[in-house]
Protein backbone atom coordinates (compact mmCIF):
# COMPACT_ATOMS: atom_id res chain seq x y z
CA UNK A 1 0.00 0.00 0.00
CA UNK A 2 1.34 3.36 -0.90
CA UNK A 3 -0.85 6.30 0.03
CA UNK A 4 1.83 8.67 -2.37
CA UNK A 5 2.16 11.06 0.63
CA UNK A 6 5.02 12.35 2.52
CA UNK A 7 3.95 13.78 5.83
CA UNK A 8 6.49 15.98 8.31
CA UNK A 9 5.69 14.11 11.85
CA UNK A 10 7.52 16.66 14.69
CA UNK A 11 7.93 14.90 18.37
CA UNK A 12 8.01 11.44 16.16
CA UNK A 13 10.32 10.44 19.11
CA UNK A 14 7.51 11.14 22.04
CA UNK A 15 4.86 9.34 23.07
CA UNK A 16 2.12 10.33 20.95
CA UNK A 17 4.53 11.08 18.12
CA UNK A 18 5.86 7.12 17.87
CA UNK A 19 1.81 5.90 17.52
CA UNK A 20 1.14 8.92 15.07
CA UNK A 21 4.02 7.63 13.29
CA UNK A 22 2.81 3.91 12.84
CA UNK A 23 -0.52 4.26 11.81
CA UNK A 24 0.29 6.84 9.03
CA UNK A 25 3.34 4.30 8.16
CA UNK A 26 0.74 1.97 8.56
CA UNK A 27 -1.69 3.30 5.93
CA UNK A 28 1.24 3.71 3.24
CA UNK A 29 2.70 7.05 3.82
CA UNK A 30 6.17 7.93 4.05
CA UNK A 31 6.91 9.87 6.70
CA UNK A 32 9.64 12.47 7.81
CA UNK A 33 10.03 12.57 11.43
CA UNK A 34 11.66 15.06 13.38
CA UNK A 35 12.46 15.52 17.24
CA UNK A 36 15.51 17.13 18.86
CA UNK A 37 15.70 13.88 20.52
CA UNK A 38 17.48 11.41 17.72
CA UNK A 39 17.92 8.24 20.10
CA UNK A 40 13.86 8.08 20.60
CA UNK A 41 13.47 7.50 16.95
CA UNK A 42 15.77 4.84 16.20
CA UNK A 43 13.28 2.46 16.95
CA UNK A 44 11.35 3.45 13.62
CA UNK A 45 12.14 0.66 11.35
CA UNK A 46 10.49 1.26 7.83
CA UNK A 47 11.64 1.88 4.99
CA UNK A 48 9.45 4.58 3.99
CA UNK A 49 10.36 6.76 7.46
CA UNK A 50 13.21 9.32 7.73
CA UNK A 51 14.47 10.71 10.89
CA UNK A 52 15.78 14.12 11.48
CA UNK A 53 17.83 15.11 14.76
CA UNK A 54 15.71 18.69 14.68
CA UNK A 55 15.78 21.53 17.28
CA UNK A 56 12.60 23.23 16.44
CA UNK A 57 13.40 26.65 17.81
CA UNK A 58 16.14 26.72 15.27
CA UNK A 59 14.42 28.73 12.19
CA UNK A 60 17.63 27.40 9.85
CA UNK A 61 17.27 23.89 10.82
CA UNK A 62 13.53 23.99 10.48
CA UNK A 63 13.98 25.48 7.08
CA UNK A 64 16.84 23.32 5.70
CA UNK A 65 14.49 19.86 6.28
CA UNK A 66 12.09 21.26 4.77
CA UNK A 67 13.84 22.15 1.94
CA UNK A 68 15.25 18.58 1.74
CA UNK A 69 12.47 16.85 2.27
CA UNK A 70 11.06 18.83 -0.54
CA UNK A 71 13.91 18.04 -2.77
CA UNK A 72 14.05 14.41 -1.95
CA UNK A 73 10.07 13.50 -2.49
CA UNK A 74 9.03 16.43 -4.64
CA UNK A 75 5.95 17.39 -2.65
CA UNK A 76 4.90 17.52 1.30
CA UNK A 77 1.11 16.44 1.85
CA UNK A 78 1.02 16.58 5.13
CA UNK A 79 2.57 18.14 8.85
CA UNK A 80 2.00 16.98 11.93
CA UNK A 81 2.95 19.36 15.03
CA UNK A 82 3.10 17.38 17.81
CA UNK A 83 6.46 18.66 19.74
CA UNK A 84 5.65 20.25 22.71
CA UNK A 85 6.91 20.72 26.27
CA UNK A 86 5.15 20.79 29.53
CA UNK A 87 4.84 23.03 32.42
CA UNK A 88 5.59 21.59 36.08
CA UNK A 89 2.69 23.29 37.61
CA UNK A 90 3.83 26.64 39.17
CA UNK A 91 2.15 29.35 40.74
CA UNK A 92 2.41 32.51 38.25
CA UNK A 93 4.68 34.64 40.97
CA UNK A 94 6.90 31.68 40.51
CA UNK A 95 7.24 31.85 36.90
CA UNK A 96 10.44 33.45 35.68
CA UNK A 97 10.35 35.24 32.24
CA UNK A 98 12.73 32.63 31.16
CA UNK A 99 10.19 29.95 31.74
CA UNK A 100 7.02 31.67 30.03
CA UNK A 101 9.70 32.14 27.25
CA UNK A 102 10.86 28.51 26.54
CA UNK A 103 7.16 27.34 26.70
CA UNK A 104 6.17 29.65 24.41
CA UNK A 105 9.27 29.65 22.01
CA UNK A 106 8.70 25.36 21.72
CA UNK A 107 5.12 25.04 21.73
CA UNK A 108 4.13 28.65 19.44
CA UNK A 109 6.66 29.42 17.68
CA UNK A 110 7.75 25.86 16.80
CA UNK A 111 4.39 25.99 15.02
CA UNK A 112 4.73 29.16 13.21
CA UNK A 113 8.24 27.79 12.02
CA UNK A 114 6.91 24.83 10.73
CA UNK A 115 3.60 25.64 9.37
CA UNK A 116 5.31 28.30 7.29
CA UNK A 117 7.95 25.92 5.33
CA UNK A 118 4.72 23.70 5.35
CA UNK A 119 2.73 26.32 3.69
CA UNK A 120 5.62 27.28 1.36
CA UNK A 121 5.50 23.90 0.20
CA UNK A 122 2.35 22.70 0.15
CA UNK A 123 1.39 25.50 -2.16
CA UNK A 124 3.66 24.49 -5.02
CA UNK A 125 2.09 21.03 -4.60
CA UNK A 126 -1.58 22.84 -4.57
CA UNK A 127 -2.48 21.47 -1.80
CA UNK A 128 -1.80 20.11 1.61
CA UNK A 129 -3.03 19.24 5.02
CA UNK A 130 -1.68 20.95 8.80
CA UNK A 131 -2.73 19.28 12.41
CA UNK A 132 -1.52 21.42 15.15
CA UNK A 133 -1.84 19.63 19.00
CA UNK A 134 -2.91 21.78 21.16
CA UNK A 135 -4.71 20.50 24.89
CA UNK A 136 -7.59 20.62 26.43
CA UNK A 137 -6.35 22.69 28.78
CA UNK A 138 -6.85 25.86 27.04
CA UNK A 139 -11.05 24.61 27.28
CA UNK A 140 -10.31 23.13 30.73
CA UNK A 141 -7.61 24.50 32.51
CA UNK A 142 -5.74 23.43 35.86
CA UNK A 143 -4.04 25.48 38.13
CA UNK A 144 -0.50 26.38 37.55
CA UNK A 145 -0.59 26.08 33.93
CA UNK A 146 -0.34 29.12 33.09
CA UNK A 147 2.10 29.53 30.54
CA UNK A 148 2.12 26.11 28.92
CA UNK A 149 -2.12 26.63 28.55
CA UNK A 150 -1.09 30.21 26.82
CA UNK A 151 1.46 28.43 24.60
CA UNK A 152 -1.80 25.89 23.46
CA UNK A 153 -3.95 28.83 23.64
CA UNK A 154 -1.69 30.36 21.09
CA UNK A 155 -1.73 27.25 18.73
CA UNK A 156 -5.51 27.03 18.67
CA UNK A 157 -5.87 30.75 17.73
CA UNK A 158 -3.43 30.80 14.89
CA UNK A 159 -4.04 27.22 13.79
CA UNK A 160 -7.60 28.98 13.03
CA UNK A 161 -6.23 32.13 11.69
CA UNK A 162 -3.95 30.11 9.20
CA UNK A 163 -6.83 27.97 8.20
CA UNK A 164 -9.11 31.21 6.82
CA UNK A 165 -5.93 32.35 5.16
CA UNK A 166 -4.57 29.33 3.25
CA UNK A 167 -7.94 28.03 2.41
CA UNK A 168 -7.90 29.65 -0.97
CA UNK A 169 -4.31 27.43 -1.49
CA UNK A 170 -6.41 24.18 -0.40
CA UNK A 171 -4.49 24.00 2.24
CA UNK A 172 -6.49 22.75 5.47
CA UNK A 173 -5.46 23.21 9.16
CA UNK A 174 -6.81 21.76 12.39
CA UNK A 175 -6.11 21.54 15.88
CA UNK A 176 -6.27 18.00 17.84
CA UNK A 177 -6.63 18.55 21.55
CA UNK A 178 -5.62 15.68 23.73
CA UNK A 179 -6.79 15.07 26.75
CA UNK A 180 -4.39 13.66 29.84
CA UNK A 181 -2.57 11.10 27.76
CA UNK A 182 -0.50 7.58 28.93
CA UNK A 183 2.59 8.98 28.01
CA UNK A 184 6.19 10.01 29.88
CA UNK A 185 4.73 13.48 29.56
CA UNK A 186 1.84 12.83 32.14
CA UNK A 187 3.99 13.68 35.14
CA UNK A 188 5.39 16.61 34.24
CA UNK A 189 2.90 18.43 34.55
CA UNK A 190 2.27 18.32 38.52
CA UNK A 191 4.56 20.24 40.75
CA UNK A 192 7.94 19.52 42.03
CA UNK A 193 6.42 18.49 45.19
CA UNK A 194 4.09 16.02 44.05
CA UNK A 195 6.90 15.10 41.13
CA UNK A 196 8.82 13.89 43.83
CA UNK A 197 5.91 11.54 45.59
CA UNK A 198 5.92 9.58 42.28
CA UNK A 199 3.09 9.76 39.21
CA UNK A 200 -0.32 9.30 40.24
CA UNK A 201 -2.08 8.04 37.12
CA UNK A 202 -5.08 8.08 39.26
CA UNK A 203 -5.72 11.79 39.79
CA UNK A 204 -5.37 12.74 36.15
CA UNK A 205 -7.22 9.46 35.26
CA UNK A 206 -10.33 10.64 37.46
CA UNK A 207 -10.93 13.26 35.70
CA UNK A 208 -11.50 12.42 32.57
CA UNK A 209 -15.41 11.60 32.40
CA UNK A 210 -15.02 8.39 30.33
CA UNK A 211 -12.89 7.15 33.07
CA UNK A 212 -9.64 6.05 30.89
CA UNK A 213 -6.51 7.79 30.47
CA UNK A 214 -6.09 8.59 26.21
CA UNK A 215 -3.58 6.42 25.00
CA UNK A 216 -1.13 7.59 21.88
CA UNK A 217 -3.05 5.43 19.68
CA UNK A 218 -6.33 7.70 20.32
CA UNK A 219 -4.72 10.56 19.08
CA UNK A 220 -2.65 8.52 15.90
CA UNK A 221 -6.81 7.42 14.87
CA UNK A 222 -8.01 11.13 14.98
CA UNK A 223 -4.36 12.33 13.46
CA UNK A 224 -5.10 9.33 10.49
CA UNK A 225 -8.71 11.13 9.59
CA UNK A 226 -7.76 15.01 9.86
CA UNK A 227 -5.11 13.98 7.65
CA UNK A 228 -7.41 11.89 5.28
CA UNK A 229 -9.48 13.21 2.16
CA UNK A 230 -12.25 11.88 4.61
CA UNK A 231 -12.21 15.24 6.42
CA UNK A 232 -11.89 17.28 2.91
CA UNK A 233 -14.43 19.83 4.20
CA UNK A 234 -13.02 19.97 7.64
CA UNK A 235 -10.45 23.43 8.49
CA UNK A 236 -10.19 25.46 11.35
CA UNK A 237 -11.48 22.85 13.32
CA UNK A 238 -10.58 21.98 16.80
CA UNK A 239 -11.20 18.14 17.58
CA UNK A 240 -11.17 16.91 21.13
CA UNK A 241 -10.04 13.70 22.09
CA UNK A 242 -9.86 13.90 25.56
CA UNK A 243 -13.02 11.53 26.90
CA UNK A 244 -14.91 14.37 27.46
CA UNK A 245 -12.40 15.72 29.83
CA UNK A 246 -13.21 19.22 27.95
CA UNK A 247 -16.96 18.80 28.84
N1 LIG B 1 0.65 13.82 27.51
C1 LIG B 1 -0.40 14.58 27.80
O1 LIG B 1 -1.11 14.36 28.80
C2 LIG B 1 -0.78 15.71 26.88
C3 LIG B 1 -2.03 16.33 27.06
C4 LIG B 1 -2.41 17.37 26.21
C5 LIG B 1 -1.54 17.76 25.18
N2 LIG B 1 -0.33 17.15 25.04
C6 LIG B 1 0.51 17.59 23.94
O2 LIG B 1 0.70 16.50 23.08
C7 LIG B 1 1.97 16.60 22.41
C8 LIG B 1 2.76 15.31 22.52
O3 LIG B 1 2.96 15.01 23.86
P1 LIG B 1 3.53 13.60 24.39
O4 LIG B 1 2.68 13.26 25.54
O5 LIG B 1 3.71 12.65 23.27
O6 LIG B 1 4.94 14.09 24.98
P2 LIG B 1 6.42 13.50 24.83
O7 LIG B 1 7.23 14.26 25.83
O8 LIG B 1 6.38 12.01 24.91
O9 LIG B 1 6.84 13.93 23.34
C9 LIG B 1 7.20 15.24 22.99
C10 LIG B 1 8.33 15.17 21.97
O10 LIG B 1 8.63 16.50 21.53
C11 LIG B 1 10.05 16.59 21.38
N3 LIG B 1 10.48 17.98 21.49
C12 LIG B 1 10.35 18.79 22.57
N4 LIG B 1 10.92 19.99 22.31
C13 LIG B 1 11.40 19.95 21.05
C14 LIG B 1 12.10 20.87 20.21
N5 LIG B 1 12.43 22.09 20.63
N6 LIG B 1 12.44 20.47 18.96
C15 LIG B 1 12.14 19.22 18.53
N7 LIG B 1 11.50 18.31 19.27
C16 LIG B 1 11.12 18.66 20.52
C17 LIG B 1 10.61 15.74 22.52
O11 LIG B 1 11.96 15.35 22.29
C18 LIG B 1 9.62 14.57 22.55
O12 LIG B 1 10.06 13.48 21.77
C19 LIG B 1 2.66 17.83 23.03
O13 LIG B 1 2.48 18.93 22.19
C20 LIG B 1 1.90 18.02 24.33
O14 LIG B 1 1.95 19.35 24.78
C21 LIG B 1 0.07 16.14 25.86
Amino acid sequence: MDTGKVIIVTGAGGGMGKAVVAKLLGEGSTIVGLDMNKEAMKDIKDSKFVSQQVNLLDEEQVRDVFKATFSKFGRIDGLVNIAGIAQSATSIGDVSLEQWNRILSVNATGVFLTCKEAVHYMKKGGSGVIVNVGSVSVARPRPGLQSYIASKGAVEAFSRALAIEVSPDKIRVNVLHPGPADTNMLGQFSSVKQQEGGLNKEVFKNSVPLGELIQPDDIAEAVSYLVSDGSRMVTGASLHVDGGRGL
